[in-house]
């Protein structure tokens, strides 16, 4: 029996979201701290198979393919606990340089229906100083930890150029921080939509300024660009050409979605969010259609220079090994793991070795792309 879903998420799924969150962050803090408590929950929930599932991929050892995505770890305090839940990697954050306390409540909701969470945060964090000083690592069992930057949510801080010379800063005092290599990866977040100003920093030459100057502080450290999810494919186009201009190392496909007008959402849920007024944007299944389309295009033109990890709607093997499919490489979640439980993790790592085997591949690596080859295409619907 599924322990989550049967029992536990009904009580949990009654309570605010926000306050579910908090509580669960607090256990996995706590968790984490305790070898033994960490080695029962690898017990209960972990799920290994390297053969099949591994790869190395800019230098870095992924055990699974299952990433977290950015924003529910936001303050990067759960590094200790969601290696052993079966998660290979995490992005921590999104993190700014000063502190945000988070836009107006509410700042989650649940429509069940549609599979999808309101999501409202606007980059609430502890800003970057205070997430440095208190992050720590486990060396048992650890997904690897990618840091997340975005620029801070603030009216004083609108306008591309100040965001921009925000995130920098941001960059600057990581590289300067003795635990920067503790992180296998900085990720740049050009795509919060909840943020002040428009939290898009889409216009070419913005973003071919930011990419330069980041790189001048990082060096050739691994560095993830997160895209948003809905963007005309020419606009993408020229985007994703610049990032591969600056060496960015894989693009993260997608962020959370504006649109309410989504055939995706079951109608009355989304109509009561729009009778409340209520401000976000949304994760979750109505995302994955639009994460899905991009990946394909991004991987049919550019495949072989830029790598694509996707992400949106994952809540199954099947869900992860379509975007495989399709052409990314790693992929993440969150909303999967709301709605099923942390059991997910494992059960998704399982069933995707059951696929590969089926379909005759040795390891994941040869799946990335093969819905474009002839043989196994007739088998996908989008
Ligand atoms: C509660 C919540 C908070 C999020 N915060 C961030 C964030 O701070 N930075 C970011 O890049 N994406 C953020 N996202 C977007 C997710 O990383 C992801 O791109 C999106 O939810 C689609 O994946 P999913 O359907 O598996 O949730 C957030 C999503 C959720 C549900």
């Amino acid at each position: 029996m599924n322990l989550y879903k049967k029992i536990i998420k009904p009580i949990l799924f009654k309570q605010d979201p926000e306050y579910v969150h908090n509580r669960f962050t607090r256990i996995g803090v706590f968790l984490g701290n305790y070898l033994f408590l960490k080695r029962i929950i690898k017990l209960l929930f972990y799920f290994e198979n390297k053969k099949r599932l591994g790869q190395n991929l800019f230098g870095i050892d992924f055990k699974n393919p299952i990433g977290l995505s950015a924003g529910f770890d936001y303050n990067i305090q759960l590094t200790k606990v969601l290696g052993d839940i079966g998660f290979a990697f995490m992005s921590g954050g999104t993190v700014t340089y000063n502190f945000y306390e988070g836009n107006k409540k509410p700042r989650l909701a649940r429509l069940p229906k549609s599979k999808s969470l309101l999501v409202n945060k606007g980059f609430k964090s502890f800003g970057i100083k205070k997430v440095l000083d208190n992050v720590s690592f486990t060396s048992y069992n650890s997904a690897k930890v990618g840091i997340s930057i975005g620029a801070t949510n603030s009216p004083l801080i609108c306008d591309p150029e100040a965001q921009v010379k925000d995130i920098l800063k941001s960059f600057k005092y990581l590289m300067q921080n003795e635990k920067k290599d503790n992180f296998s990866y900085f990720e740049l977040n050009i795509s919060c939509p909840n943020v002040a100003g428009s939290g898009v920093l889409t216009d070419q030459d913005v973003l071919d300024n930011l990419l330069s100057e980041i790189r001048k502080i990082i060096g050739k450290k691994v560095l993830f660009v997160k895209f948003q999810a809905e963007i005309e494919w020419g606009e993408a186009r020229e985007l994703v050409k610049i990032m591969i201009n600056h060496n960015v190392d894989a693009i993260i496909v997608a962020n959370l979605l504006k649109k309410k007008t989504n055939y995706n959402f079951e109608k009355e849920e989304i109509q009561k969010i729009i009778d409340n007024d209520w401000k976000g944007n949304f994760s979750g299944k109505p995302v994955e259609k639009f994460s899905n389309d991009l990946i394909g295009k991004i991987y049919k033109e550019f495949g072989d220079r830029i790598k694509i990890i996707g992400v949106g709607g994952i809540f199954s093997a099947e869900d992860v090994y379509l975007k495989i499919k399709l052409g990314a490489s790693l992929v993440q979640l969150i909303t999967g793991m709301i709605f099923e439980g942390p059991q997910l993790i494992g059960k998704i790592n399982k069933d995707l070795v059951k696929l590969l085997e089926k379909d005759g591949f040795e390891n994941i690596s040869e799946a990335v792309g093969s819905f474009w080859d002839n043989k196994i295409n007739s088998e996908i619907n989008i």
